[in-house]
């Protein structure tokens, strides 16, 4: 079966960040937005990871995405998957936000996600690497809501579980309740959601390694890489709950489970993040992004998104055309720059240039006359 590919043609911004408005049609290929600091060209990109992933890839407060001093934001795109034409629609307000479809309005966000797919490089990515163990939850979590609307929602049942139970501990700390019957309850449904969640990322990480393993190689010649899911239970999840609810209640909060959990890159006994050099650090974090569009073919039979953000300014020469190298030909591209001198003796075909200033475009072309 061959695979399906998924490319944005037009995109529509309201209140988003700094636009007010933005009306632009994309490349089926390669789309490079040029622009100052500070014009838009992350916000324009992060747009488009939003409306396929509803969520944005640098903020966990939607609310930033609204513009200032406005009541909502409003992104709408006319894309395609292989060759059927859909629209994809997303309203953020402070109640919250909402998803079309098809014009189609989603109840749950869980079921309109999955229906396209995207790859973001971005800048914060060595925090994969260097960051908390929430940073590397948060990639794997997203990743995986991309594929499979179950996992959203047993993210979001284990999300509001975890919220009750931890106020139940609180209240037990203070002495304001003993329902040890209402704690067993959180505590069984609890597990039940998180077990699920363990497995589902342990699965996930072992499917990715032995690509990242070979793209990493590929791109740093270091051979020795290995990455290990790390759950902060080892084994089964209630009797560790059940082991550590005096502790809980004492801390009045839950101290294990998949929200304490981790994954782990290794050179051989130590930690990447300890010793790997600034450029094995930006390859390890390469290797993750590009195992990922692979993991996507795999799985889904699509050719997905990709989003550059800055990504080319930070590389030399070698590492810009081992990156071109490895991401897919066929793939829809959209990479930011401040300089055109970053791509343009890669780039020779297909490009669309978008200039930005300001939130507005101040030009565009598609005949080479900008390169
Ligand atoms: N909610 C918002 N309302 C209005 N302006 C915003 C909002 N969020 C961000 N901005 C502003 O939008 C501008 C553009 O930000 P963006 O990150 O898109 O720039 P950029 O072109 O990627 O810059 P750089 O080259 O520095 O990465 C910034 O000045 C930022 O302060
Ligand atoms: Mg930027």
């Amino acid at each position: 079966m061959s695979l399906q590919k998924q490319q944005i043609d037009h995109l529509k911004l309201k209140n988003f960040r700094l636009y007010e408005t933005l009306d632009v049609s994309f490349s089926p290929y390669i789309n490079v937005i040029i622009g100052d600091n500070a014009q838009g060209k992350t916000s324009l990109i992060e747009s488009v990871f939003c409306l396929i992933v509803t969520k944005s890839h640098r903020t966990t407060v939607d609310s930033t995405m609204i513009k200032e001093g406005a009541e909502f934001s409003k992104m709408t795109a006319s894309a395609k998957k292989g060759a059927t034409a859909v629209e994809l629609e997303m309203i953020l307000s402070r109640e919250g936000k909402k998803a079309r479809y098809n014009h189609v309005e989603y109840q749950r966000l869980s079921d309109f996600m999955g229906q396209m797919h995207v790859v973001m490089f971005a800048p914060e990515d060595l925090m994969l690497v260097k960051g908390s163990p929430a940073v590397r939850r948060r990639f794997i979590d997203l990743s995986l809501s991309q594929l499979n609307r179950h996992y959203v929602y047993h993210l979001t049942q284990y999300r509001k579980l975890l919220k009750e139970r931890n106020e139940q501990l609180k209240k037990m700390q203070k002495k304001q309740s003993d329902d040890r019957v209402l704690l067993d309850v959180l505590s069984e449904q609890l597990s039940h959601y998180g077990q699920k969640i363990i497995d589902r990322r342990r699965q996930f990480i072992e499917q990715l390694k032995p690509t990242v393993v070979n793209i990493f190689k590929s791109l740093s010649d270091t051979s020795m890489l290995d990455i290990q899911y790390e759950p902060s239970v080892q084994a089964d999840f209630t009797k560790a709950l059940k082991a550590k609810e005096s502790l809980d209640i004492a801390l009045g909060t839950t101290t294990v489970g998949p929200h304490r959990d981790d994954c782990l890159f290794y050179f051989g006994h130590h930690e990447v993040k300890t010793i790997g050099s600034q450029g094995q650090t930006r390859a390890l974090t390469l290797a993750l992004k590009l195992a990922l569009i692979d993991y996507y073919k795999q799985e889904k039979n699509v050719i997905p998104i990709i989003l550059l953000d800055d990504v080319f300014s930070e590389l030399d020469q070698t590492h810009q055309h081992n990156l071109l190298a490895l991401l897919d030909q066929e793939a829809q591209i959209f990479m930011t720059t401040t300089d055109l001198n970053n791509i343009q003796n890669h780039a020779q075909h297909n490009i669309k240039v978008i200039q930005i200033n300001q939130g507005t475009i101040k030009g565009v072309d598609t005949h080479g006359k900008y390169l």
